[in-house]
């Protein structure tokens, strides 16, 4: 069984070595912070703790052993780096990294070192809705797919104040890289992505904004994004053009909706893939005419008793190192998701309509 070698003790190093915790594996952490330490082996008593990632990897590597890195997304590429150097596959947490650039050295850092690179932005592939309607679409049932709608609106339920409070940084660009987009579009592009399997996308038009609230915080850095709107043209394997209105957002004036469709000549398609929104209950909805009226077919899934979506990305990343057909997020697949998500920050500031195709990664 693969070891594992966690880099961040916080809240989700900790998931992960549940995670490896049931898959078996021998645990090791490096974490700088004390208290983050102590907090991990509070949980984790038979881990082995280091106070420094390279202390730790200096350890001599064997050929399966598998490097989390789950510290803030600053980090992760110059982490990354050091994981492969140190010959070992790397699973970096959501976000890939900070940058594109970050995202390509690391791909760049895995093919040479002759290991693999996941991303754990597949939290919530796996489930049974979200794979029904992958396999919806992939039939070919819903006939041409000519548009779809990713939105998730959220009224307050930013990373640092309302959910995980005490932890600050998700609200400075210069360490979390950005916000709802990074925080939360990674999961929306990459399960969306899952589903429609692009191979091209132009990103047309976006734009980011922070509607204020009574309770934006004043003694730290808070300059991150927390309502994103973007228009994609999505072509699929299967040379489909897709138009896509994509929003997402953590805090703004408006109505909380959430809603995953996709619209095709013959049929419609929408799905819930959030396992905890209705009680761990998911509709795959199908809509389509019968005789001049849209009539509705749902099928409903349970997700409650699945994997824990925390324990999935480094389950299906150990599971992929042996070869089963799991819905790892590995290499271009990861890169070209997270050049979508950094893309739409540039196009939102200016840069003009960008293409990112899967073959460039
Ligand atoms: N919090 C969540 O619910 C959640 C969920 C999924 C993914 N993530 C992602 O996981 C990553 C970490 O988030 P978190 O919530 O666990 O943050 P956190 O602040 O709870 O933990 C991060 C830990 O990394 C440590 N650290 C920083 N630099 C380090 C270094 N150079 N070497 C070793 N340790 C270092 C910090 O001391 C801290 O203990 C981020 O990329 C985040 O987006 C978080």
């Amino acid at each position: 069984m693969s070891r594992v070698f966690i880099i961040g003790a916080g809240f989700i190093g900790r998931a992960h070595a549940e995670a490896a915790a049931l898959l078996g594996s021998a645990i090791h952490v490096a974490d700088p912070s004390e208290a983050a330490l102590q907090g991990f082996l509070d949980k984790f008593p038979e881990a082995a703790a280091f106070p420094d990632a390279d202390k730790m990897l200096s350890i001599p590597a064997h050929e399966d052993d598998v490097v989390v890195v789950a510290t803030p997304p600053v980090t992760h590429a110059p982490l990354a780096k050091r994981a492969f150097a140190s010959g070992r596959h790397v699973l970096a947490d959501k976000p890939l990294g900070f940058s594109l650039a970050d995202g390509q050295e690391m791909l760049t850092a895995a093919r040479s070192a002759g290991k693999r690179l996941g991303c754990a932005s597949n939290r919530f592939l796996g489930y049974a809705s979200t794979e029904r309607a992958r396999q919806i679409v992939q039939s070919g049932a819903l006939g041409e797919i000519y548009h779809a709608t990713v939105c998730h609106r959220r009224a307050r339920m930013r990373s640092g104040i309302e959910y995980q409070p005490e932890t600050r940084w998700f609200l400075d660009k210069s360490r979390s890289g950005g916000g709802v987009m990074m925080d939360w579009g990674v999961y929306d592009l990459t399960t969306f992505f899952h589903v429609l399997e692009p191979i091209k996308v132009e990103i047309l038009q976006a734009w980011m904004r922070r509607p204020p609230t009574g309770a934006d915080p004043t003694d730290v850095v808070f300059d991150v994004e927390t309502h994103v709107g973007a228009t994609l043209r999505v072509t699929t394997a299967a040379a489909e053009t897709v138009i896509v209105d994509y929003e997402r957002a953590s805090a703004s004036q408006g109505s909380e909706r959430m809603i995953m469709e996709v619209d095709g000549l013959t049929r419609a398609l929408r799905w819930d893939w959030i396992p905890w929104l209705k009680d761990g209950k998911a509709d795959v909805a199908v809509r389509e005419d019968e005789g001049g009226k849209a009539v509705e077919q749902i099928q409903t899934f349970d997700l409650s008793r699945e994997q824990h979506f925390h324990h999935r990305p480094l389950n299906y990343f150990v599971r992929a190192l042996q070869g089963e057909p799991v819905p790892a997020l590995l290499h271009s697949r990861a890169v070209f998701g997270f050049a979508v998500v950094r893309g739409i920050y540039e196009v939102a500031q200016g840069s003009g309509p960008l293409t990112f195709e899967l073959t460039d990664f």
